[in-house]
């Protein structure tokens, strides 16, 4: 690892005479990392690759970024992955350890540990991935949560779900993707969730709570907002995993103070400051019901996937990737962020009975109606292989209409979802 410095001092100079050095946790996947290294590598910092993908699989745009890269056998088998990394390192250590894929945040709070470099402890990082123990804490904050029980025996479920009492969902603690994820209404339903989560190893019980599902993101330095988004699911992602036909949307909205959008921003706040989040992206899911109240899903400590943070780009005409980085290395931005644009992204799955992509049908209307508002069109070329919807989130293509109008971008959107068909035959 030529480069990286056998320095363990600390001093007012670090990090801005010789720049920054940033071991980073699996540049090359999920398919935003390379663009948040790029950022990293963009504003001054020296940015050290881990990961399980060979040098040579990795994306050209992190490969391009990186100063070096240590390929592992496994990301999960930890004690190896802290052993490879300490001996690649040789003594030196990085000044931050940064992961922004959920699954590997744990290890990097364990390497920060491990070697002694400031950030998130493993203390810290637990509410973020286990929900019954997130929501514990921010209960205690006097933050509004779903009621909830943790259970890992059917009579532990039967329990649970008598104290809190129908319509409940039932999920895994640690899970991503609404994978595992069940709506109970009666007492058959819980039978059945019971049965389907046989392999699940802990569930959550939780209250399930009517209506609407909304982000709130944002980009953290030192305690303090920098930027914030809140999003807007159409339909819950919940809804979208169980059907097929639906074209799944989520929104950036450009008005944050509006009534919505505002209780939004309060409740993550109060989050956010709850769980002691001090730097870096985060994205918390919640729920506005029919009687206005604002009630806490999720956070993760981590930016959104599922092209969230481009929307957030098309909505405000900036690079959150470097913002990102800036708040980083600098712990501050560049220049002020602000929304000029609701912005939409629309997925779409292929119709048919094939495996290949056959057509894109309506697309040439739409885009002679409406194409000075498609900010990006991604869609699986005629003649790609067809996506799994079941696991693919993006599916068969993704793009992103976008308007200063909050109506308007709702109607462009609709038109999107329900008038391009992509064909598979
Ligand atoms: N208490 C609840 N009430 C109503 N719907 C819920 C509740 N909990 C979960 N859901 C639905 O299930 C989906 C998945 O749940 P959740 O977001 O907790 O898990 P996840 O699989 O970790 O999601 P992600 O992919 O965002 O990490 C939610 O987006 C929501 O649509
Ligand atoms: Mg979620």
């Amino acid at each position: 690892m030529s480069g990286l410095p056998r320095v363990c001092v600390g001093g007012p100079q670090r990090g801005t005479m010789r720049g920054m050095d940033i071991l980073f946790l699996s540049p090359g996947y999920p398919a935003e990392m390379p663009l948040f290294v790029r950022g990293l590598a963009q504003v001054g910092a020296r940015v050290w690759g881990v990961g399980d993908q060979a040098k040579e699989a990795l994306p050209e745009e992190a490969r391009r970024a990186l100063a070096g890269y240590l390929p592992v056998k496994s990301l999960w088998d930890e004690e190896a992955t802290m052993a490879s990394i300490q001996n690649w390192l040789g003594g030196r250590r990085p000044d931050k350890i940064e992961c922004l894929w959920e699954p590997g945040m744990i290890l990097a709070a364990k390497l920060r540990e491990r070697l002694g470099v400031a950030g998130p402890t493993v203390a810290q990082t637990t509410p973020l991935r286990d929900k019954v123990e997130m929501k514990r804490v921010l209960e205690a904050a006097g933050v509004r949560v779903p009621r909830n029980g943790r259970a890992r025996t059917r009579q532990e479920v039967l329990t649970q779900a008598e104290r809190i009492g129908f319509p409940l969902i039932l999920k895994p603690v640690a899970g991503a993707g609404s994978d595992d994820t069940y709506e109970v209404r009666d007492q058959a339903q819980l039978e059945d969730a019971l049965r389907a989560t046989q392999h699940v190893p802990e569930i959550i019980v939780e209250e399930y709570i009517e209506g609407e599902e909304h982000t709130y993101d944002t980009v953290c330095a030192n305690g303090e907002v920098l930027f914030e988004n809140v999003g807007w699911y159409r339909p819950k992602p919940l809804v979208a995993k169980l059907n097929h036909w639906i074209s799944a949307q989520a929104l950036c909205l450009k008005d944050l103070d509006a009534p919505g959008p505002a209780k939004g921003r309060a409740l993550g706040r109060a989050v956010i400051q709850a769980l002691g989040i001090r730097d870096g992206f985060t994205h918390m899911e919640w729920f506005h019901t029919p009687k206005g109240e604002a009630v806490f899903g999720e956070i993760g400590g981590r930016p959104p996937g599922s092209r969230l943070v481009h929307v957030m780009n098309y909505a405000c005409d900036a690079d959150l990737f470097r913002a990102w980085a800036e708040a980083t290395v600098h712990g501050r931005l560049a220049q002020p962020i602000t929304k000029k644009y609701n912005a939409a992204v629309v997925f779409k799955r292929a119709h048919g009975p094939g495996q290949r992509i056959r057509a894109h049908e309506g697309l040439d209307r739409l885009l002679e109606r409406h194409g000075e508002h498609v900010a990006n069109l991604d869609l699986s070329p005629v003649g790609s292989a067809r996506a799994d919807w079941k696991k693919s989130q993006v599916g068969d293509g993704w793009l992103v209409v976008r308007h200063p109008d909050l109506g308007r971008t709702l109607e462009l959107a609709d038109e999107f979802s329900n008038e391009l068909r992509v064909v598979a035959g």
